[in-house]
């Protein structure tokens, strides 16, 4: 693992790669009681068979300064903590599995360790990495998940901490899980309500994203707009900004079509329902590091179903050809600036 101290009166210390251990921390540690703590979930991929790297780290360390900001403690040097995880997988490269689809699951987290019971920004900080080998989050092939929509529990709202990677907002969403899954369901679909209408926000841990095929009949991808509540996902912007540049003809994406249109807007539960009632409603997934896209088959919502269709294989064409896109870039199989190379350990 990767330490770096950091305390209000002399900055950040010597950054350490060490034997993964137990944290010694006082009792009295700010982030044991008002919970300063954030975290980024990266990976690190084999290319080919002996080259590593790294997909778009820059945007992990822009989010996690952005995380720290908002939690009241220190930001740091985003390139600087790059290369420090650079050398750290490096060391630990033969940890990374060889098998397709695997991958070394990277994860920096930022703590406030001044004790000291007054609620008040940390003035001690500790930053630390740990890694682990994962393999692909579905095992058997893509399984369509069902969602339960419901304004019962809120994940974020305007002015809060939604859009930041902070421990706590994962702690208030262990419940709404538990809730959802007795329900019969696999996640939670988090809505806000707004002068009477549910906006659809995330889906558990993931970006959302829609394909609906409009009333002019083009095929519209959407995804609600960074903001408050929004978590800036690096693969939702991956998406994103591929299928916009499948459809201004930068990018040819087989499985696209040619009159796509890329949206960030709000969108409604009851926009959702309409165009499943009409026939237009033709992907929804998730979108996230762990699963990179997760098909959606079913939404629960004011006690009726709404059915989302899904590809033979479960996942729509859309959902599939993001997919594609995005691992052929991880593993190096679709050269891309946002693969960076991690050098073997010297
Ligand atoms: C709440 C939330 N939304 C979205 C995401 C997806 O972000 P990314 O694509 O960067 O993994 C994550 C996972 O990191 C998350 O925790």
């Amino acid at each position: 693992m990767l330490s770096i101290q950091w305390s209000a009166l002399t900055g950040w210390g010597t950054p350490r790669i060490h034997p993964y251990r137990p944290l010694s921390l006082e009792p009295s540690s700010t982030v044991l009681h008002y919970a300063p703590t954030l975290f980024e979930g990266m990976k690190a991929y084999r290319n080919g068979t002996d080259r590593v790297s790294l997909f778009r780290p820059d945007m992990n360390m822009k989010r996690m300064n952005k995380s720290a900001s908002r939690a009241a403690l220190p930001t740091f040097n985003g390139g600087a903590l790059v290369e420090l995880i650079k050398k750290l997988v490096a060391l630990d490269a033969h940890w990374i599995p060889k098998e397709p689809n695997h991958s070394l699951y990277i994860r920096p987290t930022l703590i406030g360790t001044t004790p000291f019971l007054g609620v008040a920004p940390s003035r001690d900080a500790l930053l630390f990495v740990i890694m682990s080998p994962v393999g692909p989050y579905f095992k058997n092939g893509f399984k369509p998940v069902s969602l339960l929509a419901t304004t019962k529990y809120v994940r974020a709202f305007p002015g809060g901490t939604g859009a930041y990677k902070l421990g706590s907002n994962y702690a208030g969403g262990l419940v709404p899980q538990a809730a959802a899954a007795k329900e019969g369901f696999d996640q939670i679909l988090w809505l806000y309500n707004k002068d009477g209408e549910d906006y659809v926000t995330e889906v558990g841990a993931m970006n959302l994203l829609i394909v609906l095929k409009r009333k002019d009949g083009a095929t519209e991808l959407i995804t609600p707009p960074l903001g408050d509540m929004i978590l800036a996902g690096v693969t939702r912007d991956s998406i994103i900004s591929l299928a916009q540049d499948h459809a201004s003809g930068k990018l040819n994406i087989p499985g696209l079509p040619n009159d796509l249109i890329v949206t960030e807007r709000q969108i409604t539960m009851n926009e959702i329902a309409d165009a499943s009632n009409e026939g237009r409603l033709l992907e929804v997934f998730g979108a996230g590091t762990a699963a990179v896209v997760c098909p959606v088959e079913r939404i629960g919502y004011k006690e009726k179903n709404i059915t989302v269709p899904t590809g033979k294989d479960g996942l729509g064409p859309i959902t599939k050809a993001m997919l594609g896109e995005i691992t052929n870039r991880q593993a190096g199989i679709v050269p891309s600036e946002w693969s960076v190379e991690v050098p073997p350990f010297a």
